[in-house]
């Protein structure tokens, strides 16, 4: 979604700016643009279509700069990705600029009246009614502050705004109402920072603060006054963020998604580092606040989420259930909210994003709150929104992750679920301690062997070379490897743009069967785990049909070798960690295909990092 990049300081904003809004590339978007004060006086835009490069060309060929300026990346909602609607957008007078995140939902209805008072419209944007409706109070006003806070009053919907006048040269002001994504404020020595997210100023500074729903910030070169939308003076929280800059660049990799599969050995390492005491076999989460007395409540735990986070969620069921013995539903959180769910006492709404900013996930557990559920987040971003509405959160641990196609925010809350599985069945009594000892010991060992997944890549590029032309592809999987099957077809459609399903392998008979044939690459996941001999069962059911059949398979497995037509081996495993190991050659498997194909394997066409829209 759109992303959003703010200075103010006594440096030349516009490379600044482009640097940041380079950092927000893979948000996802289809149009850029930039605008600076120019001498404290003029405001000069340059606007683009297409890739963040046609911006920095035309920056080049008609420079801009000042000390002062604001950028956008515009993912489209309403009007087409061309120059004229990109951001910044400038108001009638000339003197103010901004750039927006959200969506206006009352825009048809400011436009009709907006033009009724003879404004003239230069774009299709809702965000254009935003500008004239600032110049309009600051016709009445003289105020920038206050016209922004007039106009922040009468727009419906959720925002992140950042606005710049001419004629008040000393600062920007940012504001944010609702979930459309994050504000952060950057902190520099006598120069400050406003973005949409935290890797767009990362290597300009480490501390940070954010902004809360419906509160605005009025930032200068020297510092930041935070107000809420009534007037209320806030203390902003500064947090040092300990991300490294380096993590959020390409180094050796051709693509972030290959870096961010290959970095799950230190990111698993990273999500039991400080949570798992290995010599006393327990595990500790302490940002969950959670007591006995609070878990023998717990009747029933929601997980809610979207995407690939939801498939972890799926998995994070099948382990609550197992080991804890909480009843668990998964609910998809577009899903949840419009069905008025049942919440009982002691239900907990667990959520699961990487980005924190998920419009629906957000929307799910305020829906959870509501109804009076304890609210818990499994969330990667630090200071999103997922991590500071919740009342006690898991944090991911595993760094920015860049590539659209998340791969390692979805191994991580795996490991998170498991986790907590464990914890919650020690604290409410029903875990005996030689069984808890030997769970926690699992783990020890997952990082590694994830490892040795990754050292197989060659082997499974061979198959992407095979599969490349592909035009679908069924993936099949049960129990707990089901979500790999979900999970698989969903990382091959978002980035190779083939077809692909996944599928409970024992429903195959009721439907799906139909579709093979020698064309249809069948990839079924088939490790040592409970539902082994179903899946060998399946895979004879497919290979008779005449299918293609690729396994998912445990090192040495002969009877697997044998029925299927090739195999991406994962070391052994207890059945319960398996998910985290067979997602890995998936994983490997969607970005080599896409990679030869020659496409754009970090941005796919339509898709946006953090979905903050609904
Ligand atoms: C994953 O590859 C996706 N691009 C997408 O499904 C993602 O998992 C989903 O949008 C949820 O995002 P979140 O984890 O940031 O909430």
């Amino acid at each position: 979604m759109c992303g959003i990049v703010g200075y103010i300081g006594g440096k030349d904003a516009t490379p600044i700016i482009l640097n940041g809004l380079r950092k927000l590339e893979y948000r996802g978007y289809d149009s850029a643009g930039i605008a600076v004060l120019n001498n404290e006086t003029k405001i000069e835009v340059r606007r683009d279509a297409g890739k963040l490069d046609n911006l920095v060309n035309l920056v080049a060929r008609e420079p801009v700069t000042g000390s002062i300026g604001i950028g956008h990346t515009r993912w489209a909602t309403h009007g087409e990705p061309n120059a004229r609607n990109a951001h910044p957008h400038v108001g009638t007078t000339g003197r103010v600029v901004i750039v927006h995140n959200g969506i206006v939902e009352n825009y048809q209805e400011l436009h009709e009246e907006l033009a009724a008072e003879g404004v003239t419209f230069n774009s299709d944007t809702d965000t254009e009614t935003i500008v004239h409706l600032i110049e309009r109070y600051i016709s009445k006003t003289g105020s920038l502050e206050e016209s922004v806070q007039k106009t922040l009053q009468q727009i419906r919907g959720a925002h992140g705004l950042v606005v710049l006048s001419a004629d008040e040269p000393d600062k920007i002001i940012a504001a944010r109402i609702g979930n459309a994504g994050g504000v952060v404020i950057g902190y520099g020595e006598d120069e400050m920072f406003v973005a949409s997210d935290i890797p767009a100023i990362l290597d300009q500074t480490h501390r940070m603060s954010f902004l809360e729903s419906r509160q605005m910030a009025i930032v200068s070169r020297k510092g930041v006054i935070v107000k809420t939308f009534d007037g209320k003076p806030i203390t902003p929280v500064i947090q040092t963020i300990n991300w490294d800059p380096i993590a959020a660049e390409k180094g050796e990799f051709r693509h972030f998604m290959q870096k961010e599969i290959h970095e799950q050995v230190r990111s698993l390492t990273d999500t039991l580092a400080g949570r798992v005491d290995f010599e006393k076999g327990i595990i500790q989460l302490p940002q969950l606040n959670l007591t006995s007395e609070t878990a023998r409540k717990i009747s029933k735990i929601i997980i809610t989420a979207c995407g690939t986070a939801a498939h972890a969620g799926m998995v994070g069921k099948i382990l609550i259930e197992r080991i804890a013995r909480i009843p668990v539903e998964v609910d998809i959180a577009s899903e949840f909210r419009y069905r008025d769910p049942i919440i009982q006492p002691g239900t907990v709404v667990l959520a699961i994003s990487q980005s924190g900013e998920t419009a629906d996930t957000l929307a799910a557990m305020e829906e959870g709150r509501l109804k009076g559920a304890t609210t818990w987040s499994i969330v990667n971003a630090i200071g999103s929104q997922a991590m500071r509405v919740a009342d006690g959160y898991i944090s991911m641990q595993v760094g920015p992750e860049i590539g659209v196609a998340s791969t390692k925010a979805f191994t991580a809350p795996m490991v998170d679920l498991y986790m907590l599985a464990i914890l919650l069945a020690d604290l409410r009594g029903t875990l005996p301690v030689d069984q808890r000892k030997k769970l926690v010991n699992d783990l020890r060992l997952v990082p590694d062997l994830a490892g040795r997944c990754l050292e197989r890549e060659l082997e499974v590029a061979e198959l992407a070379s095979e599969l490349k032309d592909s035009k679908n592809a069924l993936y099949l999987g049960r129990g707990i490897n089901m979500p790999i099957a979900y999970e698989g077809a969903l990382k091959l459609k978002e980035i190779s743009y083939i077809h692909a399903e996944g599928y409970p392998a024992g429903e195959m008979k009721h439907g799906p069967i139909a579709l093979i044939d020698k064309d249809m690459p069948v990839i079924a996941l088939a490790p040592k785990d409970p539902w082994y001999e179903k899946m060998a069962s399946q895979i004879e059911q497919a290979k008779a049909r005449g299918g293609k059949v690729i396994a998912v398979a445990t090192e040495e497995d002969k009877k697997i070798e044998q029925l299927a037509d090739f195999c991406l081996w994962i070391p052994p495993v207890p059945w319960m960690l398996s998910p985290i190991l067979t997602v890995i050659p998936l994983q490997i498997l969607a970005y080599h295909i896409a990679a030869i194909r020659g496409l754009d394997v970090d941005q796919p066409r339509n898709l946006a990092k953090s979905v903050t829209v609904e």
